[in-house]
């Protein structure tokens, strides 16, 4: 194995969620602020194996077993440290670069964490002594304790004065600007600091690295807030404020989503310290997914405005992309949650998050608010549309439990209800269907061309002897149901020897004509240390992936076309067609998931 970088082992660590992970080998349930499963190292009935998603750990109390993300892989799946590495980082698209660029890149980051911590200091150090940001504090209602949980700071007016105490510390100004600390005027060349006159909001990573800071100014500033630029460190869609206070959160199986770091600091003032923030942009998936790494009961409590209202159902949806339900908690008279805190207490709050309602729920009371359901025409429209609510939720069970529940609050017939849901899923369907043939057309089709291109390609890195030539023998499966030559050709490549002369081998070899051809073209290359590389392997498989969840899809799309013609389906035969079209859509998302990255 190649060196990896710690940095690359902390991005995956970091990204890794332990919950997901072991899902994939053994079912578990939620209990209390745990998962719990019957335990794959040991043979048990009743289930003693446990995983944290907050401590990102496991253990079993029948065998003792435990450990992180990367010692269950290790184990499970038999790996050394560095293979278990590159394993989870393969899952997660982290592709692990290595050498010396890597290390540089590493020095690199380490400097401008130094910079970003002595910034910090150097704010706080102002905000202490100066009596404007106390004052403000003070009036904004916060205790003091929230000044140091926070690291809060200050940003005097000095236009030089954190520049003067960097390059004090020996840090370069192209560092400084890089962080987006120091900015440069484009008319006098001068040099001055980015933040003045704004209380300073630290921003971490989950490992408490301040990565970037926030800034509200004081002086009524037209910019209320001006924000760290995205640099090496800093990766807003990655990132969300507050999730370095995440670990010590004193009722962790909740976590409430807002939108402003004044928000987090507020109800956390207020006793309510598992907050995060989303700072004002729209919730990405990769700040979902941190999230939902530290609790799956998630509250989106975003300001009571319009724009707040639609950034909340936006959120919904990515978190739908991530199976999971969030509650979304609606803050009265346009408040956001500060306000709201401030003005009726920590009651009122808890209030509002008991009252909050479930996507379902949620879009259910808006289509209610938005009809005059005494109107008869409204009301048919209002039933059409529930009915399209309704038949969006997969589960039957639910649906129907979601069914019955809401005729009986409409007073309408439950029967009639369920008709009209069943007759939008079967239309459904049929839309589903043309959507596939659309997004087809876009998706590159696998083809026989595609295929032999791919067996002599994946050969060349076998031939060749790649450190990870298993990793592509396995990735290359599907290529033995297409050419009957794959497995034939492995068997040939054994018996090669790398350090003769590999044209004249082939043909001593006395091979079939066209299995010569192949090997005529896998040897036909210029320079073959590319197929000795670790890095061009880890992206040929990742090619690969993409052509094996085509070649896929292309299967199930065979068998679902045999259905389609097929006028009379019978009962058992719609739900193989309709699951086959759902399963061909889920391929098709992992497949336009490859073609973004
Ligand atoms: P808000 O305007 O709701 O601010 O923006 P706030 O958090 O309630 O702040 P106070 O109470 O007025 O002090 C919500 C979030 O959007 C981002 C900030 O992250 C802010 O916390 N934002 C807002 C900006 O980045 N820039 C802006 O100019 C305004
Ligand atoms: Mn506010």
């Amino acid at each position: 194995m190649p060196y990896i970088s710690e940095d690359k082992i902390n991005e995956v660590k970091d990204q890794i969620d332990i919950v997901n992970l072991i899902s994939e080998y053994i079912d578990l349930k939620q209990s209390g602020s745990n998962y719990i499963g019957l335990c794959p190292f040991h043979n048990e009935k009743t289930p003693s194996f446990t995983v944290s998603s907050q401590k990102r750990i496991f253990h079993c109390f029948g065998c003792g077993e435990g450990g992180d993300a990367i010692s269950f892989i290790m184990k499970k799946e038999n790996l050394s440290y560095p293979e278990a590495i590159q394993f989870l980082a393969d899952k997660l698209g982290i592709f692990l670069e290595t050498g010396k660029v890597d290390k540089e890149l590493y020095e690199h980051r380490k400097i401008l964490y130094a910079i970003n911590n002595e910034a910090k200091l150097y704010f706080f150090h102002n905000l202490l002594t100066n009596t404007i940001p106390k004052k403000y504090i003070k009036e904004r209602g916060l205790d003091r304790t929230f000044i140091n949980k926070y690291m809060i700071g200050y940003a005097t007016g000095n236009a030089q004065g954190l520049l003067n105490h960097l390059l004090k510390k020996g840090y370069k100004v192209e560092d400084m600007i890089e962080l987006g600390l120091v900015k440069k005027s484009s008319k006098s060349n001068s040099l001055y600091d980015a933040f003045r006159n704004r209380l300073i909001f630290p921003i971490t990573d989950i490992r408490k690295n301040i990565i970037g800071f926030g800034g509200r100014t004081l002086v009524d500033d037209r910019a209320k807030y001006i924000n760290s630029p995205e640099s090496l460190i800093y990766h807003k869609s990655n990132n969300i404020y507050g999730v370095g206070n995440l670990q010590n959160a004193s009722k962790k199986n909740k976590i409430i989503l807002v939108e402003g770091y004044m928000d987090v600091i507020s109800l956390s003032n207020n006793g309510i310290d598992y907050c995060v923030a989303s700072l004002g942009t729209a919730l990405t998936k990769e700040q979902a997914k941190l999230i939902s790494r530290y609790s799956k009961n998630i509250y989106i409590c975003y300001d009571g405005d319009d724009a707040g209202i639609k950034a909340a159902e936006r959120a919904m949806e990515i978190f739908a992309e991530l199976n999971i339900n969030p509650y979304i908690v609606q803050i009265p008279d346009g408040l956001d949650p500060d306000d709201y805190v401030k003005k009726y207490g920590k009651n009122a709050f808890d209030n509002l998050l008991e009252n909050s309602l479930n996507p379902i729920l949620y879009k259910y009371r808006n289509l209610l608010n938005s009809y005059n359901l005494k109107d008869i025409d409204q009301k048919v429209e209002f039933l059409e549309k529930l009915a399209k609510l309704l038949s969006d939720i997969e589960s039957k069970l639910t649906r129907d439990e979601y069914i019955s529940r809401f005729s009986k609050d409409l007073d309408i017939d439950n029967e009639s209800l369920l008709q009209e849901v069943d007759k939008i899923s079967n239309n459904m369907n049929k839309k589903d269907t043309s959507n596939l043939l659309k997004v087809d057309k876009k998706i590159y089709n696998s083809n026989k061309t595609n295929m032999k291109l791919k067996l002599i390609e994946s050969l060349r890195f076998v031939l060749f002897n790649n450190p990870i030539a298993n990793r592509i023998i396995e990735e290359s499966d599907f290529l033995k149901n297409e050419t009957k030559y794959w497995t034939l050709c492995l068997e040939i490549i054994q018996n090669i020897n790398l350090n003769d002369d590999l044209k004249h081998q082939i043909q001593s070899l006395n091979l079939d004509s066209d299995i010569e051809k192949i090997f005529n073209k896998v040897l036909k290359i210029k320079d073959f240390t590319e197929y000795t590389n670790i890095d061009s392997a880890n992206k040929y498989i990742n090619s690969l992936r993409v052509e094996g969840l085509i070649y896929k899809r292309d299967e199930l799309k065979e068998q679902f076309s045999l259905l389609e013609e097929n006028e009379n389906l019978t009962d058992d035969l719609k739900i193989v067609y309709s699951n086959l079209a759902m399963d061909i859509l889920k391929l098709n998302k992992e497949i336009k998931k490859f073609d973004k990255n």
